[in-house]
């Protein structure tokens, strides 16, 4: 079976980047919210992504409206009913998503594939819920979703060969690099990941190691690309305690269980370790609070997880640099509008700035940057 058309079920973090990869493939996509309130702001983010695109010219004005022009928008599920595939996105909540899955299986073709992009449930037991659990998998991406090109395409107890197959071909079609494995917990990459983060958090407390020394360890020492504290307060504490609870509750090692420091902190409504940590700096511990974080909104809690990495970065940085006042915040644009950047905008320009400060070999602007800035930056060799 060709898959053409494509539903989405939710357009919170996930779905949106997930429609995102469908329309700009070339797929008819319906993208399913629970208000219109939300759709919009789905709609809103893919839209900005690939605004970013155009601006960086690697999509053209022309490709972009095309894209959006594929996404339509609904807040009623039986809209999706002539969707070739099917890919839920919403909560992270067993219950939620057989409900959703039983719903789907009233109102799509018989043929139609199935998929839960689920992190931690199990697809099987999700799968159940319908009366062709054959045609149910799981298409697991990794967030951000436009960026990250692993899927991991999961045959729960009763997938069709034909079903984890449709699935594969049609994530290599959306550009993506799919792999297949069993339903098993943490499926691949969180069933390695989850226990190594649990392991440098306890060794926070086990070796009396700060956050950002931990971070510093493991880029230098191991090669990671981005630091373990930084990567837990990226994907959220409440998030990772639990994907932690979830696999320890159903492999029952002590290494999958959620360290009582991520727990407290998720108690407390604490989603960030940096910050939370260097509390001293007041604005960056109540910016890792989140008002209400086991009732708050899905799109409340996506928005205060944008404003924690945010923070975080910028609270790193307020520390390095003494003082926002030594730091560039703004830009005028090309028809002179003057632009608040954000903290990742405002990193690069500072590693641009440095690099140019090793190749012309004095310091340009150098008034601007404080002393710890320009250590921090300076490239090896540079003094
Ligand atoms: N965030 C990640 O890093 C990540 C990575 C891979 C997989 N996942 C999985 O993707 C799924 C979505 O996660 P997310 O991070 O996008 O969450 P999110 O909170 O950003 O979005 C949740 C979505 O669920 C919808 N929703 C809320 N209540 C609903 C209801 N009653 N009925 C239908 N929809 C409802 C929301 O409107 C929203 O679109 C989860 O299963 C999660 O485990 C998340």
């Amino acid at each position: 079976m060709e898959i053409r058309k494509v539903g989405v079920v939710g357009l919170g973090t996930m779905g949106a980047g997930i429609a995102q990869v469908s329309v700009q493939s070339g797929f008819e996509t319906v993208g399913r919210e629970v208000s219109d309130e939300l759709g919009k702001r789905g709609r809103g983010t893919i839209e900005r992504y690939l605004n970013r695109a155009v601006e960086k010219g690697r999509l053209s004005a022309g490709e972009r409206d095309a894209a959006l022009g594929r996404l339509t928008l609904t807040t009623d599920l039986a809209d999706l009913g002539d969707c070739d595939l099917v890919i839920e996105a919403a909560l992270e909540e067993l219950d939620l998503k057989r409900e959703i899955f039983s719903e789907l299986d009233r109102i799509t073709r018989p043929d139609a594939v199935l998929a839960t992009n689920t992190s931690a449930l199990s697809v099987s037991e999700i799968a159940e819920a319908t009366e062709r659990p054959e045609r149910v998998v799981g298409m697991h991406f990794f967030n951000p979703a436009p960026v990250l090109p692993l899927v991991e395409i999961v045959r729960a107890r009763k997938s069709a060969d034909d079903t984890v197959e449709a699935a594969y071909e049609w994530a290599e079609r959306a550009g993506k690099k799919p792999v297949r494995c069993n339903d098993t917990p943490g499926f691949i990459v969180n069933r390695i990941l989850i226990p190594l983060l649990n392991d440098c958090v306890r060794v926070l407390d086990e070796a009396g190691v700060q956050p950002e020394e931990m971070d510093k360890a493991m880029t230098n020492g191991a090669g990671w690309p981005m630091g373990p504290c930084a990567l837990i307060d990226l994907i959220g504490v409440d998030v990772h305690v639990h994907a932690s609870d979830a696999l320890h509750g159903t492999l029952g090692e002590g290494r999958m269980a959620p360290p009582e420091r991520l727990v407290r902190m998720r108690d407390e409504g604490l989603a960030c370790i940096v910050a939370t940590e260097a509390s001293s700096t007041s604005r960056s511990a109540s910016a890792c609070r989140r008002p209400d974080a086991t009732l708050a909104s899905a799109s409340s809690r996506a928005t205060s997880r944008r404003a924690v990495r945010s923070e975080r970065v910028s609270s790193v940085m307020r520390r390095i640099f003494g003082a926002p006042s030594d730091v560039p915040l703004t830009h005028r644009d090309e028809s002179g509008a003057r632009h608040r950047t954000g903290p990742y905008g405002t990193l690069r320009r500072l590693q641009r700035f440095v690099s140019r400060r090793s190749t012309s070999g004095r310091p340009r602007e150098a008034a601007k940057l404080s002393e710890p800035a320009a250590k921090t930056f300076a490239p090896a060799g540079v003094s």
